[in-house]
């Protein structure tokens, strides 16, 4: 099977594996493991923050930087479609307790300034929360990604009213490729970022949280309440280490698949290809009818071909690194063929 439903999917590679047997490990709640801190000292190094703390997994990073940042009830602005509110299973709710006003977009794809900025709390008066964070993604879960102009103007506004800002940087390298910057120049417009290493990058686990000395060690103190703080976890991020050195320059390839998909799907009659001329390793479309989905699905499945039911009627291929080629430029031969089939 060709799995296109996440990133996620792609299984170690022999190097990680090997990696992961030769680690050398400690005792990671006494920070004695070597292995995790060369890991977190590279993402610290990559990101140009002073200080990175690993994690299991996206969704764990993401909400140990908001109960880092907030108290209980206090207001976090982000993106009515943000994983944080969609996709996080509303842990928010269990494990900081942030009260989380979602801004619907207007424009773009991503929220501007000018969006967060007509939300902000005017005064502090008993019926209001108390306005703490704003939580940015790039690259967005549509799989577009938000120009550094914009970034940088949400964090200077969000600076001036004595905001933090926390970036979910689960595809950071995918976004810094389709900016053309380094991920250093992502992390600079936010005070906090987390990246996976087990999306695009490949890697089995692990997400890191990166920022500054103090934000780091008040995460690592609440990250033990999560039950995130692990022992002998090198295992992990020696994996993540490969991750890192390997996985960033195969983005490219994965991209650039993407745009061939969106191409193939395109030159289909009646099918919407939502993002024609995608940004990273993502395409969505729509079929002409809803009821067209099940079969489309079905046919897929039998091409060998993985992918999710729909969300909204929407649905999504992801590219990775365990796409092959041959097989993929197979595939997008056959498509007009398996195509007619779903929409005669
Ligand atoms: C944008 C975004 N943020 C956060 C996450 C959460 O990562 P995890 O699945 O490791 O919890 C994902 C997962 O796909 C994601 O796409």
């Amino acid at each position: 099977m060709m799995d296109l439903r996440s990133d996620t999917v792609t299984r170690p590679c022999s190097k990680m594996r090997e990696a992961m047997a030769q680690a050398e490990v400690g005792d990671d709640v006494l920070r004695e493991d070597p292995t995790i801190q060369k890991l977190e000292e590279q993402a610290a190094m990559l990101t140009g923050k002073k200080a990175a703390l690993f994690c299991p997994s996206g969704t764990f990073a993401n909400q140990l930087a908001l109960f880092t940042w907030t108290k209980t009830g206090e207001e976090v602005y982000l993106n009515e479609n943000a994983h944080i509110i969609q996709h996080e299973a509303g842990a928010s709710a269990h494990i900081s307790g942030a009260f989380l006003r979602p801004i619907p977009p207007q424009n773009h794809p991503w929220i501007e300034w000018e969006d967060i900025q007509s939300r902000i709390r005017p005064v502090r008066d008993q019926h209001f929360p108390i306005p703490a964070l704003v939580c940015l993604e790039n690259a967005l879960s549509d799989g577009t990604v938000q120009p550094i102009d914009s970034m940088k103007r949400i964090y200077e506004g969000a600076r001036n009213q004595g905001l933090h800002i926390h970036t979910d940087g689960a595809r950071l390298f995918n976004a810094a490729l389709a900016l053309q910057v380094s991920p250093k120049e992502i992390a600079a417009c936010t005070d906090s970022l987390m990246f996976c290493l087990s999306k695009g990058l490949g890697a089995p686990v692990g997400s890191l949280l990166c920022g500054s000395q103090n934000f780091i060690d008040e995460a690592f103190y609440k990250r033990k309440i999560m039950g995130g703080a692990m022992r002998q976890a090198g295992i992990l991020a020696a994996a993540g280490l490969v991750a890192l050195e390997d996985g960033v320059q195969g983005l490219q390839k994965d991209h650039q698949k993407a745009q061939e998909l969106a191409q193939a799907f395109s030159a289909i009659p009646g099918i919407q290809v939502l993002t024609p001329q995608p940004q990273i390793n993502m395409v969505f479309l729509k079929l002409p009818k809803p009821s067209q989905g099940e079969l489309f699905l079905r046919t897929l499945k039998d091409a060998g071909i993985l992918t999710y039911p729909p969300e909204n009627d929407v649905f999504r291929f992801v590219l990775h690194r365990d796409v092959e080629e041959a097989p993929f430029h197979q595939f997008l031969t056959q498509l007009p063929a398996l195509m007619g089939k779903v929409l005669r």
